[in-house]
């Protein structure tokens, strides 16, 4: 992405436009917001991620001023809402069960709360024609509800949320109903309307596409609580938790005990692993070489000495040879690389009965002891008939394959060990791909590729 850095939650000057502190939400004694402190920033588009029942709901009602908080406070731009109601709130909300006027038409369900607001005639016409282009629902402006389709519902609702232009919207699953491309297309419209109006998102969705397309940061919930904040690529790349690991696309999940792995000596830590030898001169080589090559015959000889050696000189036992190869000066590792070069340090994780333990130079040493679990991403692994040079190569045979494509998914079975998904893209025509079911095949992934987690 080209953004330029937007990351107000790092600077401890931002002043946070939402703050949760330590709000906990009881309906009788079920604890649905467990003690949840949070901040969202002026123009963020926070997504919350969470499966059902986590409470995502609850924190939206609750910043709408639907629901009170039953402990903590929720602040709003500086100013605390608990005495607050919802219609004196910067707010605006559409609904998981959006309610549109069934007696009002497309076009006056848009209109009315700009109408409430009392906006000239013009203005309101001219910022509901907009909000139809905008949901592409222009043609349907003089329907009533109940005479258009569900997804088309979803879109006047959320016409009727962005119509009168909120400071901070909240979108409880507001692309729920639609189909794939539409919502693509609304997403990115989404986050033009942020560009644009800087509007502040908090958006619900049980679409982890549409949270990474569109968050600035996913809060990913379970239970009432947060279980991490952070911004699409660390919440994929770097999950803090199994649950996160899992919650969040597709991952393999292998447990095992860790062992402590050496770590680099402390002298040499700033060199590569193996110092390369120069490459042995060409003159070096020709001197050391023994006589080796063809001799010539009595006839040639004679020929040497009689008729060459005046011209030429005398002969050079030496048999020609070939200069070696230039040294190699391409940065890329050779194909196929001779020997791994693993990273020293982090950990071995002793996974399977009778198998190589899987190298984690990235896992964290003070945990060695115990019970771990590598989270590794399909698209992260390879697989081959033929045994790979990598740092971790696990035998396996393929159960299933799953053509998406541009991708293939492999379900892999260990040997001793559990199945794997790994993805690779199609880059051959289907018919000249070589893996089938059943085949023997080699999983392989760096030393790195993986994250090691608690659990
Ligand atoms: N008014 C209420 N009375 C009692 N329990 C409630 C009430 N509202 C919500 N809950 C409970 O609180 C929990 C959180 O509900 P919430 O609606 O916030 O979930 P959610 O994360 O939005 O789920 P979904 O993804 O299904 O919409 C649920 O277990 C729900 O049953
Ligand atoms: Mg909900």
């Amino acid at each position: 992405m080209t953004q330029s850095v937007f990351a107000p939650w790092n600077d401890p000057k931002a002043k946070p436009l939402i703050q949760f502190r330590n709000v906990t939400k009881r309906f009788g004694d079920f604890t649905a917001i467990d003690n949840l402190t949070q901040d969202i920033f002026e123009q963020e588009f926070f997504a919350l991620l969470g499966p059902s029942g986590c409470g995502k709901t609850t924190m939206m009602r609750m910043l709408a001023g639907f629901e009170t908080p039953t402990e903590g406070q929720i602040l709003i731009a500086g100013e605390d809402m608990s005495n607050v109601p919802p219609n004196k709130r910067a707010v605006n909300m559409m609904f998981q069960s959006y309610a549109l006027f069934p007696h009002l038409s497309v076009w006056e369900n848009i209109a009315f709360g700009l109408k409430r607001e009392g906006k000239d005639k013009e203005s309101i016409a001219a910022r509901v024609d907009e909000m139809l282009r905008l949901t592409r629902l222009s043609k349907f402006a003089q329907r009533k509800p109940h005479q258009i389709s569900g997804g088309q519902r979803q879109r006047v609702a959320l016409a009727r949320s962005l119509a009168k232009a909120p400071k901070l919207l909240l979108l409880d699953e507001p692309l729920g109903a639609l189909d794939k491309k539409l919502r693509q297309d609304t997403q990115f419209e989404l986050m033009d309307i942020q560009e644009k109006t800087g509007t502040t998102f908090v958006i619900v969705t049980h679409d982890q596409e549409e949270a990474m397309t569109v968050a600035s940061r996913v809060a990913v919930m379970d239970e009432g609580r947060i279980i991490q904040v952070a911004t699409p690529d660390v919440i994929y790349e770097a999950p803090n938790s199994v649950y996160v690991a899992d919650f969040i696309g597709d991952v393999n999940l292998i447990k095992g005990r860790a062992e402590k792995r050496a770590a680099a000596p402390a002298d040499t830590t700033a060199q590569p692993v193996e110092t390369p030898q120069p490459p042995a001169t060409p003159a070096a080589q020709v001197s050391t070489q023994p006589v080796d090559g063809p001799q010539p015959n009595e006839i040639g000889e004679w020929l040497q000495n009689k008729l060459l050696f005046p011209i030429l000189g005398k002969r050079d036992p030496q048999p020609k040879r070939l200069p070696p190869p230039a040294p190699n000066t391409d940065s890329r590792p050779a194909k196929p690389a001779p020997k791994a070069e693993i990273q020293p340090g982090g950990l071995e994780l002793h996974w399977a009965e009778g198998q190589p333990p899987i190298i984690a130079s990235n896992g964290d040493p003070d945990l060695a002891g115990q019970t771990l679990t590598l989270a590794l991403r399909p698209e992260k692994m390879s697989i081959s008939k033929e045994k790979p040079t990598a740092p971790n190569v696990l035998r396996g045979a393929v159960i299933d394959i799953a053509y998406l494509g541009n991708l293939s998914t492999y379900h892999v079975q260990l040997d001793n060990g559990p199945m794997v998904k790994v993805q690779m893209t199609n880059i051959r025509r289907i018919a000249r791909r070589d893996i089938t079911w059943e085949d023997v095949v080699w999983v392989s992934f760096s030393e790195t590729s993986g994250v090691v987690l608690k659990g």
